[in-house]
Order: structure tokens, then sequence, then C-alpha cells
């Protein structure tokens, strides 16, 4: 007997389970990457607060940024804004140019991971100048987010061809299945997960050491 899922998936052209599986994918990506910004949020409370961050957390969450979108993330978005701008000029051209938001991003990152390098080597950062470059950081990339779900995840869903999803997930599929992407995925996975484990403990032993007091 078939089962529902299996049925379900006989009713619905298989173009648009392409589409919705990719923009599904894609908004599960950036939740996992606010869970990531959420934390580097919190060190930077941290610091506010006057007190020392753990900057082991905030090390290896650049190194995550260094790592992730450019291998396994910005690639499906680039493919799609191409299509885009083949679909819907129009539509594109209100967004801007995406490629030149994700080297923006390269760019914030990398002052953000001087500027630990700065600290870690006893070097005077000013607090002013912490707060400006991690906040400014944070606030850009949720602002990247929130346009990419709104305008160009829309204007694909609505432009973009069949063919175009079909081609984009067969590309995607080939690159994926690179070696290098698998293990890089698979190494951006497990940092990520030993992030938020360390910051859950780290907030517990916080807990602790308030009741305690
Ligand atoms: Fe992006
Ligand atoms: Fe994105």
């Amino acid at each position: 007997m078939l089962s529902l899922s299996v049925l379900m998936r006989s009713m619905v052209p298989t173009e648009a389970l392409s589409m919705t599986k990719m923009i599904q994918v894609l908004r599960e990506e950036h939740r996992n990457i606010e869970e990531l910004l959420l934390v580097l949020e919190q060190e930077l409370l941290v610091f506010d607060r006057g007190e020392r961050p753990d900057y082991e957390i905030i090390r290896a969450v650049i190194s995550y940024f260094q790592d992730y979108p450019d291998c396994c993330h910005h690639p499906k978005e680039d493919m799609i804004f191409e299509k885009l701008k083949v679909r819907d000029p129009v539509a594109a051209e209100s967004v801007g140019d995406l490629e030149v938001e994700h080297h923006n991003e390269r760019t914030r990152l990398q002052r953000v991971a001087d500027m630990v390098r700065l600290i870690l080597t006893n070097h005077d950062v000013p607090g002013q100048k912490f707060d400006h470059i991690m906040g400014d950081f944070i606030e850009q990339e949720r602002r990247h987010i929130k346009m990419e779900e709104r305008l160009v995840f829309s204007a694909a869903a609505n432009a973009l061809q069949s063919e175009d999803w079909a081609e984009i997930d067969a590309r995607w599929s080939e690159a994926r299945d690179s070696l290098f992407n698998v293990a890089m995925e698979e190494r951006c996975q497990s940092l990520r997960e030993r992030i938020l484990h360390w910051q859950r403990k780290e907030g517990e032993l916080e807990n602790d050491a308030f009741v305690h007091k």
C-alpha cells in the first residue's frame, strides 16, 4: 500500500517540490546562521557589561562564518539570483547585487576576525570599536537574511520556471557531491553543534553561580 507521503508526492508536480525544497533548505540554513548570530550577540552583551567574553566561542563562530556560507549557502543563492536576473530583471534590480552583498559580508567578517586577533595578541582595542564592529556584523547579517527572504526568495518563487529549479537542483547536487563540499559541510555542522553546546554549558554554569551566590 502507498504511504500517505508517497501518495501526496505523486499528486504534487515535481517542479513545485523542487522549488519548495530549495527555498525550505535555504530558510533552514538562515535559521542555523541566526542561532550563531545570537551566540555572538550574547558574547557582545558580556563585553558590554564590562566582562571578558569567551573568545574561544567567538573564534569558533568566526571560523564557521569563514567556511560555511561560501561553501554551502551562497552558491545556491547565487544560482537562484542568476536565474532571477533572466526571468525577472526588474525584481532582480530591486534586490541590487547579491554577489556584492556576499562579498561585503566577507569584508565585515574579516574586520571582526582581525579585531579579535588583535585582542588575543594583547593589543588594545577600544570598547567602542569592538562594539561597533561586532554589532555591525550581526546587524548586517540579519538585514541580509531578512532581505533575501522578503525579496529574493519570493521573487524567485514567482518568476523561475520548473526547468530553472531542476537545473539549480542538479547543479547543486553535483557540486555538493564533491568530497570537499561533503567534508566541509560535515565539519561546519559539527562545529555549529559544538558552539551551541558550549554556549548552553556556559549559560548553565552562570545560572549555577548566580543561584549559589
Ligand atoms: Fe545571502
Ligand atoms: Fe542567505
